[in-house]
């Protein structure tokens, strides 16, 4: 939380207000829980809470890393699902068996945060209003180098990605 200074001549009578919400105890408490909130939503890995079938792997990670499920709501995973036979220019069908598990696991492991809760357009995580505003500094060449090629190739830069861990002390962006 910012608290900006104001010029000297208006501090004292801006300052005072201020101060007194904060020592009152609810004040505090709210505040605490505020910030805990804030934290927990930006910086808590989006851990699957069921361990991923190893079909995931497998069928999900060929061609891309494999998505953390809590980057996108429940009726994404089922519409993208539902359409593995044109799955962005591609053939991503698997067999009916597979494809059931995996839609239950994705479901059952939906985002559910104030991010992952957001149904984006075609329902790529990378269309998502969170993502533009967390990448507005990522320019366009910088996303068409060689060793990123998308902003859909998350890992290229957030070395542990598929763990759910976006940290921003963590990333790296390639040359
Ligand atoms: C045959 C290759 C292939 C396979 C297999 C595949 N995908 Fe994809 N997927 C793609 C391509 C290509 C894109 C678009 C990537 C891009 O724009 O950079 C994509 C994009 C996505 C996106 C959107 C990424 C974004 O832009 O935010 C999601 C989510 C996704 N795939 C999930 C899955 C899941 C779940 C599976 C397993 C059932 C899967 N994919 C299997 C090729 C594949
Ligand atoms: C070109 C490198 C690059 C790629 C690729 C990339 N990101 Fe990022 N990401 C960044 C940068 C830079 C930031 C901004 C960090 C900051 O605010 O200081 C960021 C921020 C984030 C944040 C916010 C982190 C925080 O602590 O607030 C999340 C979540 C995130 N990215 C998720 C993703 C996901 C999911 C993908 C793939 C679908 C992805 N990113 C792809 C570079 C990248």
């Amino acid at each position: 939380m910012k608290i900006s200074c104001p010029p000297a001549g208006t501090r004292r009578r801006t300052a005072a207000p201020v101060h007194r919400a904060l020592r009152h105890p609810l004040a505090t408490a709210l505040l605490v829980v505020l910030s805990a909130a804030d934290s927990a939503y930006a910086d808590s890995p989006i851990r699957p809470l069921t361990p991923a079938p190893t079909a995931f792997q497998q069928e999900c990670a060929t061609c891309h890393m494999a998505f953390p499920p809590g980057l996108l709501p429940a009726a994404s995973w089922q519409r993208l699902m539902g359409q593995l036979g044109k799955h962005f220019g591609t053939d991503a069908s698997v067999d009916a068996a597979t494809r059931d598990t995996l839609t239950r696991w994705l479901v059952a492991n939906g985002g559910t945060s104030k991010r992952g809760r957001e149904e984006p357009p075609q329902d790529r995580i990378t269309r998502a209003s969170w993502f533009g505003r967390k990448h507005h500094e990522v320019s366009p060449a910088t996303w068409s180098r060689p060793a990123i090629k998308s902003p859909a190739n998350c890992a290229a830069c957030h070395p542990k990605a598929e763990e759910g861990d976006f940290d921003e002390h963590a990333i790296r962006i390639p040359r």
